[in-house]
């Protein structure tokens, strides 16, 4: 690598860490509560009658509990550490509107009790805006078609 792309580099790293920084002074979301919360919600949705049998495809849970607790660093801290397609991900897995009202009344119980109310406040946001969009894409896939139903709720 030239010496000028690698000062690009470092620059661009810094550039993220001070973004990172300033999330974190923000909304006072810090690496602690992301796995706390992270590791809390999957504990319920693993023992939930709806979600449970759809997370038995999961086969290593403690690399599935750290691809997380990278997704929602990226999305609230905008860390850069998840590399993925969640959209991907899901829809394989024929999810529907039942499916998709238990994860956030799951997720937003769980954020209540780990977070304060702001940080809570913007994960619910970002995971209803998420889950509106895996929801309308499932339909689509399945020959349907859905409009958001969870971001406008108060
Ligand atoms: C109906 C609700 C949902 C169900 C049942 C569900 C289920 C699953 C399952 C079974 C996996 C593992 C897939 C695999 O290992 O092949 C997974 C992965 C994942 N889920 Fe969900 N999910 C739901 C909603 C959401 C929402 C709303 C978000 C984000 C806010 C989310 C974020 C992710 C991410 C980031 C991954 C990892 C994808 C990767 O491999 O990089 N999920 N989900």
């Amino acid at each position: 690598m030239s010496d000028r792309l690698k000062a690009e580099r470092e620059a661009a790293v810094a550039r993220r860490n001070l973004l990172t920084q300033d999330a974190m002074e923000r909304t006072g979301i810090s690496d602690e509560m992301i796995g706390e919360l992270v590791t809390r919600f999957y504990g319920r949705v693993r023992e939930d009658a709806i979600l449970g049998p759809v997370f038995a495809i999961v086969q290593n849970w403690d690399e599935h509990l750290a691809r997380l607790k990278d997704f929602w660093s990226s999305v609230v801290l905008m860390s850069g550490r998840y590399h993925g397609s969640p959209m991907r991900a899901h829809l394989p897995l024929n999810l529907v509107g039942d499916h998709f009202d238990r994860w956030l009344d799951l997720f937003e119980q769980t954020a209540r009790e780990v977070c304060p109310p702001a940080a809570a406040a913007l994960f619910i946001d970002r995971a209803r805006r998420i889950a509106d969009s895996f929801e309308m894409a499932s339909a689509t896939v399945a020959g349907r078609i859905a409009s958001p139903r969870h971001v406008l709720r108060s």
